[in-house]
């Protein structure tokens, strides 16, 4: 990752806690997650983390796929109680070897992208990590063979 997009993310924001300091900055993974997290929004509104998920699986670190998966759920704590839910929903991962991190990617990552006034790139900018990533060889093992029919 640049220096540019790295920066924009330790810019103090209010309301952070410490769980900025879990996500390692320096780590394209993270960056093509939040890229394309909410990919699948309008095409599988339902479970558009599995969807985005899925995508991305056997390009990444098994981490990686996992907070995307589970980032609607970890995202809901930021807004489903106005709605009547239980923000909570994410606790019954506590103790998942990767809670602090996807709890971290939708408070570092997922929810200050709503705030309009939040430092950002074109997307532009990001074409060479995406494409970098998306076209080497599938590490999952799942995949390395081929699709599984
Ligand atoms: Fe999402």
């Amino acid at each position: 990752m640049d220096q540019e997009v790295e920066a924009a993310a330790l810019i103090p924001r209010p309301g952070l806690t410490q769980a900025r300091t879990v996500l390692v900055v320096d780590d394209d993974e993270l960056v093509l997650a939040a890229l394309i997290h909410d990919i699948g929004d309008e095409l599988a509104p339902y479970n558009h983390a599995e969807f985005a998920a899925a995508i991305i699986r056997p390009y990444v670190r098994a981490e990686v796929s996992w907070i995307v998966e589970q980032h609607g759920l970890f995202q809901n704590y930021y807004y489903v109680h106005h709605l009547g839910g239980n923000r909570h929903g994410r606790d019954r991962f506590k103790g998942h070897q990767w809670y602090a991190a996807c709890a971290a990617f939708c408070e570092r990552w997922d929810q200050v992208s709503f705030d309009p006034d939040y430092p950002v790139r074109p997307l532009e900018a990001f074409e060479p990590l995406v494409r970098s990533i998306l076209s080497r060889p599938a590490h999952d093992p799942r995949y390395v063979s081929g699709p599984v029919a």
